[in-house]
C-alpha cells in the first residue's frame, strides 16, 4: 500500500443497483471490474453506518451496521469479498470524534460526550459556536449541531471505538480512513481559543482564521489516543484526515501508516506554490496525496477543466499512496456553486452521481438519481474507456506506469511556471501556465497529458510529460 492508489467511493454516487436513487454496496460490487480495470489497489468508502445523514453519514448513529439505504451487513461481506477476489484491498472511514445526536449513547451514556455549563469560543467547522444547548448545559460539536463530539479521555468511549474498529477489521476490512482526527482531543480545561498570531497554513472559514486553534484540536497528549486506536488496528493501514500543515502532522504520522497533505490540495495551480506544497510535504513522513474529495471539489473545479489532465499526472506520480476521487479519471464536472439541497455547507456540488454513460442518468440509476447527474454526455465512462486520447486512458496509463517509479524523489528547479521532479529513472514535468515552456526532459517521452504536449523542447500550456532514461 506503501505506493498504492486508493479510489474514493462516495457510496451514494457511485451506483444504484435498487432504483432508489441512491447508490448501495451493491452497486459498488457490481462496479468492482472498473476499478481493477482502472488497476487502482484499493477502495475507500465514505462512511456506511446507520445515520440520519445529516452529515451523509459522517453523523454515524450505529458502529457496527450499514444503513438500509445501502444494503446490510451481508452486503458489506459480499462486496469486501468480491473486492479481495479481485485484489483490491476494502479501507473503511472510521468517525471517532463525533456521532449522530441519534446514536443512543448520546441518550444513554451523556458522559461519553463533552459538556459545559457556559460555550467558550470554539468555533464549528461549519460556522457559529461549537456549542450547543441541552437540558440546561452545553454539549460541544466540532462539526454540525448534529454531531456531539465524543470524550476521549473516558475510557469507556475508547473501549467502544476500540470494539468498533475491530469490529469491521474482523469481518475483512483492510483499514480505514480516520475522520478528522485533529479534532480527537482538546483542551481538558476547555480553555478559550487565544487570538492567532499567524497564519495557520491551510485555507480556514473567516471566523476561525481570527483564533489559533490551539485549544480546541490536537491536543498536547493526542498521542496516547492515537496508540488506543492503532492498538485495535493492529497493521490493518491508517490514514488520517490531519487537517494540519504538515510540519505539524507529529503525531498522526507515528502511529497513522499515511496522512493526507492538504497543503497540495489547497495549493492553486502556480508552480512556485505547488512546488513549495510539494516539498514541504516530502520532507515529512508519510504524506498521502489527496487533491480532490467529496469535501473541497473535483480535480476540474480545483485547478480548471484546462489542467485536470496535469493535477491528475501530479497525483499520481507522487511518492506515497495516492487518493483519486470516483469521476476524477473522467475528468466529471461539478454541480452548480450554491445549490444547497441537501448539504447545508454547500458541498452538495462536490458529489453527483457517477457517470458511467452517456444517459441522462448516466448508467447510475433506473429510478431518479438523489442529485443529477452533471455532464454525462460530455464524460462518461463507456464513452472513454477505448478512447486511447481520453482523461480516463491517460489516468490508467500513469496507474501502471505507478509500478514502475520506485521510491526515490527529487524535486527539481526547472524554470518558472513548470512543476518537474525525477522518480528513479523517470522525470516528470508539469506546466502551470497559459504559455508554451522550454523544458529539458531526459531521456525518451513515455507519457504526455495530450498527443503532441511534447514537441521541440517544449511543454504546450496546461499539459505535462513525462520521461524515461
Ligand atoms: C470530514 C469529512 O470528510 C466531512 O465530509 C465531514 O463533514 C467531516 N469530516 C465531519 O465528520
Amino acid at each position: 500500500m506503501r505506493d498504492g492508489v486508493v479510489y474514493q467511493i462516495y457510496p451514494r454516487s457511485f451506483q444504484d443497483s435498487d432504483g432508489d436513487g441512491v447508490g448501495d454496496l451493491a452497486g459498488i460490487r457490481s462496479r468492482l471490474d472498473h476499478l481493477v480495470w482502472l488497476g487502482v489497489d484499493a477502495l475507500w468508502m465514505s462512511p456506511i453506518y446507520p445515520s440520519p445523514m445529516a452529515d451523509f453519514g459522517y453523523d454515524v448513529a450505529g458502529y457496527m451496521d450499514v444503513d438500509p439505504v445501502f444494503g446490510d451487513l451481508a452486503q458489506f461481506d459480499a462486496l469486501t469479498e468480491a473486492a479481495h477476489e479481485r485484489g483490491l484491498r476494502v479501507l473503511m472511514d472510521v468517525v471517532p470524534c463525533h456521532t449522530s445526536i441519534e446514536h443512543p449513547w448520546f441518550r444513554e451514556h451523556p458522559d461519553w460526550y463533552i459538556w459545559a455549563d457556559r460555550p467558550n469560543n470554539w468555533i464549528s467547522a461549519f460556522g457559529g459556536s461549537a456549542w450547543a444547548p441541552r437540558d440546561g448545559r452545553y454539549y460541544l460539536h466540532s462539526f454540525y449541531p448534529e454531531q456531539p463530539d465524543l470524550d476521549w479521555r473516558n475510557p469507556e468511549v475508547i473501549e467502544a471505538m476500540q470494539d468498533a474498529l475491530r469490529f469491521w477489521l474482523d469481518r475483512g476490512a483492510d483499514g480505514y480512513r480516520v475522520d478528522a482526527i485533529d479534532r480527537l482531543l482538546k483542551d481538558p480545561q476547555l480553555r478559550d481559543d487565544p487570538p492567532a498570531s499567524q497564519p495557520f497554513g491551510l485555507p480556514l472559514r473567516e471566523d476561525e482564521a481570527k483564533l489559533a486553534l490551539t485549544n480546541s484540536r490536537n491536543a498536547p497528549d493526542t498521542g496516547a489516543a492515537l496508540a488506543k486506536i492503532r492498538e485495535a488496528c493492529g497493521d490493518a493501514f491508517l490514514v488520517g484526515e490531519v487537517y494540519l500543515p504538515s510540519a505539524r502532522w507529529q503525531p498522526y504520522s507515528d502511529y497513522f501508516d499515511a496522512v493526507f497533505a492538504f497543503e497540495l490540495l489547497h495549493s492553486p495551480w502556480d508552480a512556485h506554490l505547488l512546488r513549495a506544497a510539494i516539498e514541504a510535504t516530502t520532507r515529512q513522513p508519510r504524506p498521502a496525496w489527496v487533491m480532490s474529495n467529496h469535501d473541497f471539489g473535483r480535480l476540474s473545479a480545483r485547478f480548471g477543466e484546462r489542467n485536470a489532465r496535469a493535477a491528475a499526472m501530479l497525483l499520481l506520480t507522487l511518492p506515497g499512496p495516492a487518493f483519486l476521487y470516483q469521476g476524477d479519471e473522467i475528468g466529471q464536472g461539478e454541480g452548480p456553486p450554491g445549490a444547497t439541497r441537501f448539504d447545508r455547507a454547500g458541498r452538495d456540488r462536490h458529489r453527483h452521481p457517477m457517470q458511467w454513460e452517456g444517459s441522462p442518468r448516466g448508467g447510475f440509476t433506473t429510478g431518479e438519481p438523489w442529485l443529477p447527474l452533471t455532464d454525462p454526455a460530455e464524460r462518461n465512462v463507456a464513452g472513454q474507456r477505448d478512447d486511447p486520447t481520453s482523461m480516463l486512458s491517460l489516468v490508467r496509463e500513469l496507474i501502471a506506469l505507478r509500478r514502475e517509479l520506485g521510491e526515490q524523489f527529487e524535486p527539481l528547479d526547472a524554470g518558472e511556471g513548470i512543476v518537474a521532479f525525477r522518480r528513479g529513472g523517470h522525470t516528470v514535468a508539469i506546466n502551470t501556465t497559459s504559455e508554451p515552456l522550454r523544458v529539458a526532459l531526459e531521456g525518451e517521452l513515455c507519457i504526455q497529458t495530450a498527443a503532441g504536449a511534447l514537441q521541440d523542447g517544449r511543454l504546450a500550456p496546461h499539459a505535462g510529460a513525462i520521461g524515461v532514461d
